[in-house]
């Protein structure tokens, strides 16, 4: 079996409280899951470090945050009520149901063994839903499919206001909806899911230049997550594949244990949206350029991410089962930027005040680092608990600590363990974390 198995990782992912089954106690609802406290931490990790890479250290780009409920002729403006479906057909004898371009039509249904398909459909993937108590009479809402209509629709607010000139970016991350006829590998595809978007906007003469420039950022973005460079390729769409609002579109892949997959996609969006709501909305979505006195519409280049990829993607690539010993160690070798704790102190005992202590380090780690206590069980089984749950560091207080105030820094990785002053603790952690994140 593949130790990567998305088997080995969903059931690690429960055992350490990354991530569990939504609804679990009612026996579960299909492909939706719950983080649990480590996972949100390092949810929350992916998302801060997206932010910070494309957002605050950049002066043309900025955020928002937009309404998750937006007006329904937004939907019908971007092309999402006419164009947004995938072909569905159905196997007459057990009913099972799949996407008319994920299954041989040649052939029986693999679940019943027997031939007999309807003709293909086509199916929405917008979750519709109704606004106000009385259902009939209710106006149509739509859960958002993407995040990027609702900067679209804000693009004359933000430029305005931000005063930015072009090429500028605005970013936003929330979550995003769809009904999808299949789902499945774990977080991989879900119905429910979050999103990282930006929308750059540019003259139409410049988007071959910067689509090239926002997939290499991107790429690199992956990268300096501790994302193996050699599971990670960059690949163009052919014009089969191109979304209904694209011309162009470069996805960023990942090799998981079921096959290369996209984690991302940057599309030439031209000048779609905004010439879509121009019309549907009757309001002007273009740019004064103050240097050659005139007005256009501006295109755009989107670099579209999703969080729960990224964050399986970080799952699975660290995910390291070694023997050690003679004994199997299961080991996430997570970067220090995005590990749910930083460092993990354990008194070796739970007397002669080394628990105390152990206590006052976890204080001055929780300055600038995540930290957590842990003196249950033996040593052993307390550095193998922070192995699974990726935690790069360990600190252990013991004996001598009381005598000559040292302690011993564990390195998750390669095991090794040096003696230090106690109160350097906080400084060797953030050598240690400049050095191994210098990306
Ligand atoms: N605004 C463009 C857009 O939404 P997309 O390729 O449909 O483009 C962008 O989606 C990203 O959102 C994907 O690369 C993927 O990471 C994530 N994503 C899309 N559908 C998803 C689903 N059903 N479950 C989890 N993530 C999904």
């Amino acid at each position: 079996m593949n130790l990567k198995s998305i088997e080995n990782i969903v059931s690690l992912s429960k055992r350490r409280g990354f991530i569990f089954q939504s609804s679990e106690i009612y026996g579960g609802l299909g492909s939706t899951w719950d983080y649990g406290p480590l996972g949100v931490e390092m949810k929350r990790k992916i998302k801060n470090h997206w932010w910070h890479e494309m957002v605050t250290s950049r002066d043309n780009i900025v955020g928002m945050d937009a309404a998750i409920l937006m007006h329904p002729n937004v939907w019908e403006a971007s092309g999402h009520v006419s164009n947004f479906h995938d072909p569905m057909v159905d196997c007459k004898n057990c009913n099972a149901r799949y996407r008319a371009d994920h299954v041989n039509l040649d052939k029986p249904c693999t679940r019943c063994g027997i031939k007999d398909w309807t003709e293909p459909r086509q199916f929405n993937l917008m979750f519709k839903t109704s606004i106000g108590p009385v259902v009939d009479s209710g106006e149509i809402a739509y859960l958002r499919p993407e995040t990027a209509q609702g900067i679209f629709v804000n693009y004359a607010n933000v430029q305005t206001t931000s005063r930015q000139k072009l090429p500028f970016g605005i970013a936003q991350l929330g979550k995003a909806f769809r009904n999808e006829i299949t789902t499945g590998n774990f977080l991989f595809r879900t119905r429910e899911f979050e999103q990282m978007e930006m929308e750059f906007f540019v003259h139409p003469d410049d988007t071959g230049k910067w689509l090239e420039y926002w997939s290499n950022e991107r790429l690199n973005w992956f990268k300096s997550l501790g994302v193996s460079e050699d599971k990670l390729r960059l690949r163009p769409h052919g014009d089969d594949e191109l979304a209904h609002y694209s011309s162009a579109c470069y996805d960023i892949e990942y090799e998981f244990p079921f096959g290369w997959s996209e984690l991302e996609g940057i599309a030439d969006r031209g000048t779609f949206d905004l010439d879509q709501h121009n019309e549907h909305s009757g309001k002007k979505q273009q740019y004064f350029d103050p240097q050659t006195n005139s007005r256009y519409v501006p295109a755009v280049v989107e670099a579209s991410a999703g969080v729960d990829r990224a964050f399986l993607t970080c799952l699975v690539d660290a995910y390291t089962e070694e023997e050690v010993r003679g004994e199997k160690r299961t080991v996430l070798k997570l970067s220090p930027k995005i590990a749910p704790i930083t460092c993990a102190v354990f008194p070796l005992v739970k007397k002669d005040g080394q628990p105390e202590k152990a206590q006052k380090i976890v204080k001055d780690i929780r300055k600038e680092f995540s930290a957590f206590f842990d003196m249950g069980g033996s040593i052993g089984k307390r550095y193998r608990r922070q192995d699974e749950a990726g935690t790069p560091f360990g600190i252990t207080v013991d004996h001598d600590t009381m005598e000559d105030d040292t302690v011993t820094l564990r390195n998750r990785d390669t095991m090794e363990q040096i003696r230090i002053p106690a109160e350097s603790v906080v400084r060797a952690l953030r050598d240690k974390i400049e050095s191994l994140t210098e990306r």
